[in-house]
């Protein structure tokens, strides 16, 4: 793993809760997130979230899958803090040559002039959101954008893919398209110690407590979203993206373990629990959601 405590540093620009530097590294500029420490309210007994190897391995499980996401390596560097090695996570940033901008989905809702309520958080927001947008975008490919995502990110155990962790990327013309992926910080459990992870891997019914039963950071009909469950009966644009992604996530799946495992700095308890959470939601959750929309078309007679 290289070692960035002596690269081109410059002053932190962006929002959002960990602790981050700009980095200036072979002619491009990264964002590095430092590991967030704890704070008190947090169930956990580590020190500081392991999110650094969340951020990485998820953005490349995107990528796997042929969703864009942004480029991330690891790296080691000594806090200037308090002296101390931490290992990083630089995030490439996108539209660093001015091509474009990006727009957090939450600003679309700031832009909503006629709403009586406050947006929040929630499915039908999104997509009412996009279906009375006066501006320049492709209001299906973005819809599909979202579902895709959200398959992912069920797939991978993100319970914060609020509306500051995606956007769309606007061109000089007005044009706006999907950005590629960020912040995947939370997905791929952070906050577990690898001792609870090896107790969790002994422990099966513990095991899929924590890991089948997650919520999404979305509501849905006045409900947050439990991700097993609106598989088990996905709304239409949902059931699409099961089709679409899910296959690939079968195809995948051997090269997503080697890319676990082929991780410097990670335990290898860390690697096994990975490995077997991303299994589990795949077997219980994403491949009968699947077989049930292939039936679901057959029933009503769709050609595939
Ligand atoms: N690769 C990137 N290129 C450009 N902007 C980015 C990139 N990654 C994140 N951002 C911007 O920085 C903000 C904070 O980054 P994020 O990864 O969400 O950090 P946090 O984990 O602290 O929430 C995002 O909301 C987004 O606006
Ligand atoms: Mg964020």
């Amino acid at each position: 793993m290289i070692d960035i405590t002596n690269a081109t540093w410059r002053s932190n620009r962006f929002g959002g809760s960990e602790r981050k530097r700009t980095l200036i590294y072979d002619g491009n500029t990264y964002m590095v997130k430092f590991p967030d420490p704890v704070r008190s309210t947090k169930k956990t007994s580590l020190s500081y979230i392991n999110n650094q190897f969340s951020e990485h391995i998820g953005c490349s499980i995107f990528r796997h899958l042929g969703i864009p996401a942004q480029e991330t390596f690891l790296a080691t560097c000594i806090d200037p803090m308090n002296k101390m090695e931490k290992i990083v996570v630089a995030c490439k940033l996108f539209c660093q040559n001015g091509e474009g901008n990006l727009v957090e989905f939450s600003k679309f809702l700031l832009n909503d002039t006629d709403s009586t309520s406050r947006r929040t958080t929630t499915v039908e927001d999104v997509m009412d959101v996009l279906d009375h947008s006066p501006l320049r975008l492709d209001r299906e490919k973005i819809k599909d954008y979202f579902w895709d995502m959200f398959v992912v990110d069920a797939f991978i155990g993100n319970g914060d893919r609020h509306l500051d962790n995606w956007g769309l990327i606007e061109m000089t013309d007005g044009t706006l398209s999907p950005a590629p992926i960020y912040d995947c910080g939370s997905s791929l459990s952070p906050l577990k110690s690898d001792n609870e992870k090896a107790y969790l891997l002994e422990n099966g019914t513990a095991f899929k407590r924590e890991e089948y039963n997650l919520n999404s950071v979305y509501r849905m009909n006045n409900e947050r979203v439990l991700y097993h469950e609106i598989f088990k009966n996905p709304p239409e644009d949902l059931h699409r993206a099961i089709q679409r992604i899910v296959p690939r996530i079968k195809t995948a799946s051997a090269q997503i373990d080697r890319l676990i495992d082929s991780t410097e700095g990670l335990s290898d308890i860390s690697k096994e629990y990975m490995k077997k959470s991303l299994l589990l939601r795949r077997e219980l959750i994403l491949l009968p959601a699947l077989k049930k929309c292939n039936r679901r078309d057959e029933s009503r007679g769709f050609a595939r």
